[in-house]
């Protein structure tokens, strides 16, 4: 099969500067879902006719081809006059052999589904078209049936009112005999309300050859509503989050209002898994058998092991959270992080590309940035690692059950050695011994007689 996907239009409506078909959904722009989908009907031509916003579209495209997968070809329409004067423009990239599948850049929620049921009732040799019912119509190329078979396609602006009280429209999305759709555009005029070369015109050049025309629909009517407007774009987001979190109920997740969470990306979870309101995945996101995760937290490309629980507002990305582990509120766990089993991470703790191994806690305000943490290690409140230099960075070590007093500063690189204990307030700037107190501070002083100074009176 061979795919075409339309994304030449300007999307005036879009009011950005960004070219229509790459305004993100679910974190993703909406071409990308449109070849996602596409890519998984296994088509053995995939082509995008672009136009406005060319050079940003081109690139995007290179960065899909950059993912694996199929070669994408692309075609340029300029100017653009017309869906099916945007079809011809890819016809050089088709082959004759297999039927060639219409698709939008803008249509961003067909399901696969859908798509091969329409590719199934077209076969090899007939016309086929997506269409859906709708309550309100307006705007949209209506299906003429005589009979019960189509005959052809009229859009809203050369209908009949008559026509116009047609509820049935094409969603746009076709499947075409390649060989047959290359002579039907070649003989597209036109004389209509708009001047363009219709696609839907080929509709009626079918029926009148005596090809066959048939119809499939999709599973629910958003399937195949388009982008024009940012309202569109924010609707479709929110049934798309919708069909997310609904996924998530069946599978066993409980989620505390599934109007309240946003899924940009993948997110696998276990049994029993959590997730209150507000929070925000990003990426590829793991969450594993009775993890919670608590009000308002952002994940991006995270693993957060079993029965692990985190708490409200965390910040969580590029790392991995060990099983039992407890993190905030309040954490920020930035890339290069790796907790392991039953870590505590408390409020304000900022850890960066470090290590921190099992029974370890850092309880409040702290940095811990490019450190090896080993295990119950207990890393007091206000603890920083000095890990930059202002030109380079570098490490601290702190083994197992090093026991960090509270406001000291490790000026990296250096090492606590396993079992030391820093006093509270120490600047380490050599490596503490293993086993022993290491403190840097003055020696505690009283003033004896000294008064606290008096206001003098004017
Ligand atoms: C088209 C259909 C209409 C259908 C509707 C569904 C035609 C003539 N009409 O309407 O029956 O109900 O879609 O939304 O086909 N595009 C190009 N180049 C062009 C023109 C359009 O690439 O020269 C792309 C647009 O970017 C868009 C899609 O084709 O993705 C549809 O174009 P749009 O103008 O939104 O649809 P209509 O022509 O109004
Ligand atoms: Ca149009």
């Amino acid at each position: 099969m061979n795919v075409v996907i339309l994304a030449a239009g300007m999307g005036k409506r879009m009011q950005s500067a960004l070219p229509k078909v790459l305004h993100p959904l679910a974190g993703k722009p909406l071409l990308s879902h449109v070849i996602d989908t596409a890519r998984s009907l296994s088509p053995s031509k995939l082509c995008v006719i672009y136009g406005h916003g060319g050079a940003a579209v081109l690139e995007h495209l290179e960065s899909q081809k950059a993912k694996g997968g199929m070669e994408i070809s692309a075609a340029l329409q300029e100017p653009q006059l017309g869906t099916g004067h945007a079809v011809m423009q890819g016809l050089p990239e088709l082959d004759d052999n297999a039927p060639t599948l219409i698709l939008y850049g803008d249509v961003p929620l067909t399901t696969a589904a859908s798509l091969q049921r329409l590719i199934d009732a077209a076969g090899h040799d007939k016309l086929g078209i997506l269409t859906v019912v709708l309550d309100d119509p307006f705007g949209l190329g209506r299906i003429v049936r005589h009979g019960g078979a189509i005959v052809r396609i009229v859009e809203e602006k050369d209908a009949s009112p008559n026509e116009r009280k047609i509820q049935e429209i094409n969603s746009g999305i076709m499947v075409a005999p390649t060989a047959k759709l290359r002579q039907w555009l070649a003989a597209l005029g036109n004389d209509n309300a708009q001047g363009e070369y219709y696609l839907t015109d080929i509709v009626a050049q079918a029926v009148d050859e005596g090809v066959d025309v048939v119809s499939a629909h999709p599973g629910a009517p958003w399937e195949v509503l388009g982008v024009n407007s940012k309202t569109q774009l924010a609707q479709l987001e929110r049934i798309h989050q919708n069909n997310i979190a609904q996924t998530l109920l069946e599978k066993g997740v409980t989620l505390a209002d599934p109007a309240r969470i946003d899924v940009r990306g993948e997110l696998l979870c276990g049994r029993d898994v959590t997730i209150d309101v507000g929070c925000v995945f990003e990426g590829k996101v793991e969450l594993a058998d009775g993890v919670t995760v608590g009000p308002n937290c952002v994940l991006v490309n995270a693993r957060i092991e079993a029965g692990a629980n985190i708490k409200p507002f965390c910040h969580i990305e590029d790392a991995v959270v060990g099983p039992a582990s407890q993190i905030g509120p309040y954490a920020r766990l930035r890339p290069g992080t790796v907790l392991g089993e039953d870590v505590h991470v408390g409020n304000f703790v900022e850890i960066k590309n470090s290590q921190v191994a099992a029974h370890s806690k850092a309880n409040h305000l702290a940095y811990v940035g490019d450190a090896t943490v080993g295990s119950r290690v207990n890393i007091g409140a206000g603890t920083i690692t000095c890990n930059y230099d202002g030109a380079n960075k570098f490490r601290t070590v702190i083994e197992d059950d090093a026991f960090i007093g509270s406001d000291s500063q490790l000026v990296a690189p250096v090492t606590v050695g396993a079992g030391a204990t820093l006093g509270a307030g120490t600047t380490l700037t050599k490596d503490a011994p293993a086993g022993k107190l290491t403190i840097s501070r003055p020696k505690q002083l009283t003033i004896e007689g000294w008064k606290r100074p008096v206001k003098v009176k004017k």
